[in-house]
């Protein structure tokens, strides 16, 4: 017996179970650009936006970002600009470029390349051997989410972006919600929505996969025949309660789908008639970028990976490659 698509009776690709539709290949492609389109429309998240930073990590989530977003950008008159970070993570880094840049190569998507270890002095290997070395307080991932978060919002200010789009889906938005609640830190639940408008030199954060599932998204990578990376970051814990959240999810979702769906959805009207109290904001006394402290998260650790490297030659390159 081979299942058929709902929609053209050529051989299925999968079953989108919660809709009740087996679909082809071409299809489910339309289905999930469509979901995409979708979210953006409803949750508004190109308003306002000229020019938008489409932050691409050569991953499964930020490459099918890019191809799901570049023909409805277009029709919207939103002009997009990439960026792939090189954080130096050996052989993972080196891979994750080259498929970001591929797939930024493909969408005639012009792009900024960041490498960290030349524009400012370190790399992700560094912090890693030292958050042991130094015993830091935070684990790498901890501190490398700071300097995305930083050199996203930098590279938005320099170009003139209005916007700054990351692939974060369904998945990871309710479990670093249910871990933040978890560890008390309830003020990060205004992250869990797919915009969150900028303040000050602060750039607006979009997620347009905010409704889509990590399955959802591999489908539709797969369903293009896309390139992308799948390999985990080798700072990744084996086991973290992140991780145990999506498993988790995920099995609840194999028996009632759309129940993640559902549930982001009731979350977000919570959040909608909470007040989320968000620190003040004061700009870095080293680089003038928007901090809660006086210097910055980012400059700290630059200051401390840079001191121990010893006074390596730290040429400051942009390196803008043009399509
Ligand atoms: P992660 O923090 O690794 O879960 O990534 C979340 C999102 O941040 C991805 O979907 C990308 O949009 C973006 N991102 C992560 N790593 C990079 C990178 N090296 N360069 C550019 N964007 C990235
Ligand atoms: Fe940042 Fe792994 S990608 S620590
Ligand atoms: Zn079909
Ligand atoms: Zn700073």
């Amino acid at each position: 017996l081979v299942l058929r698509c709902s929609l053209c009776g050529s051989r299925a690709f999968t079953r989108v179970r919660y809709s009740r539709l087996s679909l082809c290949r071409r299809h489910y492609a339309e289905f999930f650009e469509r979901r995409v389109k979708n979210t953006v429309e409803r949750y508004r998240l190109f308003k306002n936006v000229k020019r938008l930073l489409v932050c691409v990590s050569g991953g499964k989530d930020s490459v099918a970002m890019l191809y799901a977003l570049k023909p409805y950008a277009e029709k919207c008159n939103v002009e997009l600009l990439g960026l792939t970070i090189d954080l130096g993570i050996g052989d993972y880094s080196k891979r994750s470029v080259e498929a970001a840049v591929e797939a930024f190569k493909n969408n005639d998507v012009e792009y900024l390349l960041v490498d960290l270890s030349a524009e400012y002095g370190f790399d992700l290997d560094t912090v890693a051997e030292n958050v042991e070395k130094l015993r830091m307080p935070k684990g790498v991932c901890s501190y490398c989410g700071s300097v995305k978060r930083y050199i996203f919002n930098k590279a938005a200010l320099d170009s003139e972006c209005d916007a700054v789009a990351t692939g974060h889906n369904l998945d990871d938005l309710l479990s670093f919600t249910l871990t933040s609640m978890a560890s008390g830190q309830v003020d990060l639940l205004i992250k869990l929505q797919p915009k969150n408008r900028g303040v000050d030199r602060l750039v607006t954060r979009i997620r347009p996969l905010a409704t889509l599932t990590n399955r959802e998204t591999l489908l539709y990578v797969m369903s293009i025949g896309a390139s992308y990376v799948d390999l985990e970051c080798p700072y990744t814990p084996e086991r973290s309660m992140q991780k145990t959240i999506v498993e988790k999810l995920s099995e609840i979702e194999h028996r009632y789908p759309g129940f993640k769906l559902a549930l982001y959805k009731s979350l977000l009207r919570v959040l909608r008639k909470t007040e989320v109290k968000t620190g003040p904001l004061v700009h870095c006394e080293k680089c003038g970028m928007p901090s809660s402290t006086r210097i910055c998260s980012f400059c700290r650790l630059k200051s401390l990976m840079t001191e121990r490297i010893g006074e390596k030659t730290t040429e400051t390159r942009v390196t803008a490659r043009r399509v």
